[in-house]
């Protein structure tokens, strides 16, 4: 995989935590948000930039769920799959956005639109059954709403 990335931005963020080079949990959060995931070669750079081991890095990278280091989509679609959205039919939601994205969950658009995964509860099992799109909940699904939901997130 080409891992190419636009240095400029990295630079940016390497300068913004310059004085506080122990911030190693937001740098990554920072570069993790610019880019979608955390390329190895701006890993490498935060090594030498902060002289941290790298394997440091790829530690703290792989022990928080929020960090990826495969490219991820620019939006994460998490549908509810747990027990108040399961009876309300979240699996055939599920088997919906799967079909209309053309990937299975846990995996990423060839587009890098989307990354699609099932979770356990979003915290409003009163809107089941419930995914979320980025940051927006989309409730009281039906099979039929889930192509123009979306639509409105295709580039
Ligand atoms: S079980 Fe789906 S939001 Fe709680």
């Amino acid at each position: 995989m080409n891992e190419a990335i636009d240095e400029n931005k990295l630079v940016e963020i390497i300068e913004r935590y310059r004085e506080n080079p122990h911030a190693t949990v937001a740098i990554l959060q920072d570069i993790q948000d610019e880019y979608n995931y955390l390329p190895k070669p701006a890993l490498i750079k935060v090594s030498k930039e902060f002289n941290v081991p790298l394997t440091r890095l790829l530690s703290v990278a792989t022990f928080y769920n929020a960090f990826s280091l495969t490219p991820r989509g620019k939006y994460q679609v998490n549908v509810c799959l747990g027990t108040a959205c399961h009876v309300r039919g979240g699996e055939r939601i599920m088997n919906k956005v799967e079909k209309e994205l053309g990937i299975p969950r846990g995996e990423t658009t060839e587009d890098l639109n989307f990354s699609l995964d099932a979770v356990r509860c979003l915290g409003c099992c009163g809107l089941a059954p419930v995914m979320m799109v980025g940051d927006d909940v989309q409730g009281k699904l039906k099979e039929s709403k889930v192509p123009s939901i979306l639509e409105n997130y295709k580039q």
